[in-house]
């Protein structure tokens, strides 16, 4: 079978090798992997920016994938040949809060993840994608759209009469709208173009803000909102984002602190967070059972995630990595494997 192996580290040493099919133990399924999506941290990944915290040779890089089971071990219970099932971001976190633990089992980065095309899942590590959720779809799910989930739903609890704000058209940032949006905020999102703003108008955003030309934007949406504020900013771009989502911000308002795409420093006036009654909360991806929830909510609110229509496989995963980091891209970057 085909596996995307990077060794040494480095993009360049992206290369497609052949790979004996692998079988599963007692407890372990085997799953055919027919759709991966990539997130702007594979490209951290795969040129080993995570430094100690992921695996500095022989990566099979990639964590989210959806496909069929193909085979089950002799003590599975749970699943049977032919279930639609998608991978979970960190294998080992089932539920509740986070744990130390977990975070070393993340997909593509600590452990090889589903740059391939059949892979060994535990049993415990994989969550059904319902017959009302394409494959390609649910592909797009474990990480960027669990994440958005976390910071919106789960610890946000965004609802009616919160305005949420959201950056950019990434993976996080159309998840983010969209779960917004199904829970009744009023949406105000940062876009680079015209034609970005009316996709995410399209998708139920009240109003958008070209952070291109207008560097002073924090301010126009403070303004935008009546001077009332934003209660709850969607944080994907750190360095350059923070001091203008801080400006946008409400008394008492929330940040979620989740990508570092324009770099990882950034200032914080301490005063202003304390005076302001500001909170600002990391999210990481999320639990299984979080994911299970998010999959519902998807599929129950008829939520289409954004692809962009490019069109990648897994012998051309560098050059989707390439398009990704070039920041062609609006919403997920898909390939078939
Ligand atoms: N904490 C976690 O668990 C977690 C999980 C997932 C992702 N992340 C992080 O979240 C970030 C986004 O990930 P992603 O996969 O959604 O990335 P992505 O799909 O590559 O999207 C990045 C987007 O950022 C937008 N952008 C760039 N500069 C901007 C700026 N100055 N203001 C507003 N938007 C800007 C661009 O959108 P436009 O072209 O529309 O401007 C770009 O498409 C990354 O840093 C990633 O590492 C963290």
């Amino acid at each position: 079978m085909k596996a995307a192996l990077v060794d040494p580290i480095g993009l360049d040493n992206l290369k497609i090798i052949d790979l004996p099919d692998p079988e599963p133990g007692d407890h372990e399924v085997l799953v055919r992997l027919k759709y991966a999506s990539l997130n702007y941290r594979d490209i951290l990944t795969v040129n080993g920016g995570y430094g100690r915290m992921q695996k500095q040779e022989n990566l099979i890089p990639l964590s989210d994938g959806a496909g069929e089971v193909i085979a089950v071990g002799p003590k599975v219970e749970d699943w049977k040949v032919g279930d639609r099932v998608m991978s979970c971001f960190f294998p080992d976190w089932q539920a509740g809060p986070m744990r130390s633990e977990v975070v070393r089992t993340n997909l593509g980065g600590m452990n090889d993840g589903v740059a391939v095309e059949k892979r060994v899942f535990r049993a415990d590590a994989l969550v059904a994608v319902p017959d009302s959720v394409e494959l390609r779809d649910a592909a797009t799910l474990p990480c960027a759209a669990a994440t958005a989930w976390n910071a919106v739903i789960e610890q946000g609890k965004a609802g009616p009469g919160q305005r949420v704000l959201i950056q950019g058209t990434g993976g996080v940032s159309l998840f983010a709208l969209q779960f917004a949006v199904a829970a009744g905020a009023e949406v105000y999102c940062t876009v680079s173009n015209e034609e970005k703003a009316k996709l995410v108008r399209t998708l139920g955003a009240a109003h958008t803000v070209n952070y291109r030309e207008d560097e002073d934007w924090g301010k126009s949406i403070m303004k935008l909102s009546g001077g009332r504020g934003i209660d709850h900013v969607v944080e994907i771009g750190g360095a350059a984002t923070l001091k203008q989502s801080m400006l946008s911000l409400a008394l008492e308002g929330r940040i979620s602190m989740i990508g570092v795409v324009t770099g990882p420093k950034a200032e914080i006036n301490v005063p202003i967070i304390a005076m302001s009654g500001t909170t600002i909360q990391g999210v990481s991806a999320g639990s299984r059972h979080s994911l299970q929830r998010l999959v519902h909510a998807i599929s129950y609110h008829k939520i289409k995630p954004v692809i962009d229509e490019k069109r990648f496989t897994l012998d051309s995963l560098k050059e989707a990595l390439q398009y990704l980091d070039k920041r062609m891209h609006t919403g997920k970057v898909v390939i078939e494997i």
